[in-house]
């Protein structure tokens, strides 16, 4: 795999000018999530440390893997994961402190006893929780997703959990101040997908003037960017990265990917298509070459977009370092998937070199306002 990395790097080098992998022609910190165990993995590191320069692990520092129980405190994972990330040279976004979901969030933090935590109980664990994770990787992480998925799909600003059933929304200020207070040099970010779309953006709109206004330290919006082929929805982005910028905020597109087994309507229509969907596996002996093209195709216009934006967006993450380790092999069914810029065998796929092609090409103009 190295010999062959290493000539098709020669050959892109050749064909692109000095430029040549993504770390080097990004305008923003170029970044990707990794699955928990890469200190083990030594045959990724070429690849990772030579395209990306911020890593986020995959699941290590999830509340529900540092402390699953009240008692329980488990940063051996993560420990390593940030040991192997500040021995590299690569910057760690650690990922995340309160995922607003029920089935996120261990059962103990929302439970006092056999009645449901007050507000107070909720809040004062969540802070003592926050001080200590960021507290303990205090400058050796730079960057924290501090509340990740808060906002509503249907109904309502937020989505309804034991969070907002306890605490409203005032978790969300709480949860940043907590984080500042802990490490304020940290950069800290909300994050959410979705959040580009209508309807969404402006929930979100709305909950960040709020924050704002009562001074809460948010530094950027994590747009998590997990799309499906045919489907980028490139208008919503430029209006939401956009709003953006009139605002003043900073962008990290943090998760991104584009599934060629699109998967949305696993969710429609009350679930009915499940049992069809869940037999749907076509690209197990590889993509076909005109699919790889479209998704290349795809991704240079999203990347063509994000440089317009280049003064509000400051990374972009790739969720996995290549198709093998995509978490859409697996969610929401099992099928061999082929998401992203490298294949299994960590070589370039026609999206790397749109990708890269955008990058180094002259900055696209600005459309006017
Ligand atoms: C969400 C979360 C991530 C990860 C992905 C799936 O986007 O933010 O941590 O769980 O789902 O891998």
């Amino acid at each position: 795999m190295l010999r062959s990395w290493s000539l098709c790097t020669l050959f892109l080098s050749a064909a692109l000018g000095s430029a040549q992998t993504l770390r080097q022609a990004s305008p923003w910190a170029s970044g990707v999530g990794l699955a928990d165990r890469i200190g083990e993995r030594p045959e990724d590191w070429p690849l990772l440390t030579a395209q990306f320069g911020h890593v986020t692990p995959e699941n290590c520092m999830k509340p529900a893997a540092i402390r699953p129980t009240e008692a329980r405190w488990n940063f051996d994972l993560a420990d390593k994961f940030v040991a192997f990330a500040n021995g590299k040279d690569l910057k760690v976004v650690g990922h995340c402190l309160v995922w607003a979901k029920d089935d996120r969030t261990p059962p103990w933090f929302y439970q006092d006893g056999a009645a449901p935590a007050s507000k107070e109980v909720l809040l004062a664990r969540m802070e003592a929780y926050v001080a200590k994770v960021v507290g303990r990787y205090k400058s050796k992480i730079h960057a924290w997703d501090v509340v990740n998925e808060a906002l509503a799909d249907g109904q309502g600003e937020l989505r309804e959990s034991g969070w907002t059933r306890a605490a409203g929304d005032e978790f969300i200020a709480r949860a940043f101040a907590a984080a500042h207070a802990a490490d304020p040099a940290a950069l800290l970010i909300y994050n959410d997908y979705n959040n580009e779309l209508d309807g969404k953006r402006e929930k979100m709109l709305r909950l960040l003037a709020k924050l704002k206004a009562g001074g809460a330290p948010v530094h950027a919006i994590g747009l998590q960017g997990h799309y499906e082929i045919d489907r980028v929805p490139y208008e919503a982005l430029e209006k939401t990265l956009a709003a953006l910028r009139a605002l003043g905020l900073k962008a990290v597109v943090s998760e991104l990917d584009i599934d060629v087994i699109p998967r949305g309507r696993w969710w429609a229509d009350g679930n009915k298509h499940r049992a069809e969907m869940a037999k749907i596996n076509p690209y197990v002996e590889g993509c076909p070459p005109e699919v790889l093209a479209r998704q290349a195709e795809q991704y240079g216009r999203l990347f063509r977009l994000f440089r317009q934006y280049d003064d509000v967006i400051i990374r972009v993450s790739f969720w996995n370092l290549h198709d093998g380790q995509s978490w859409l092999n697996k969610f929401p069914w099992a099928r061999v998937n082929h998401p992203l810029l490298f294949d299994r065998q960590g070589h370039p796929k026609p999206a790397f070199t749109a990708v890269l092609k955008e990058l180094t090409a002259p900055r696209p103009p600005v459309p006017a306002k």
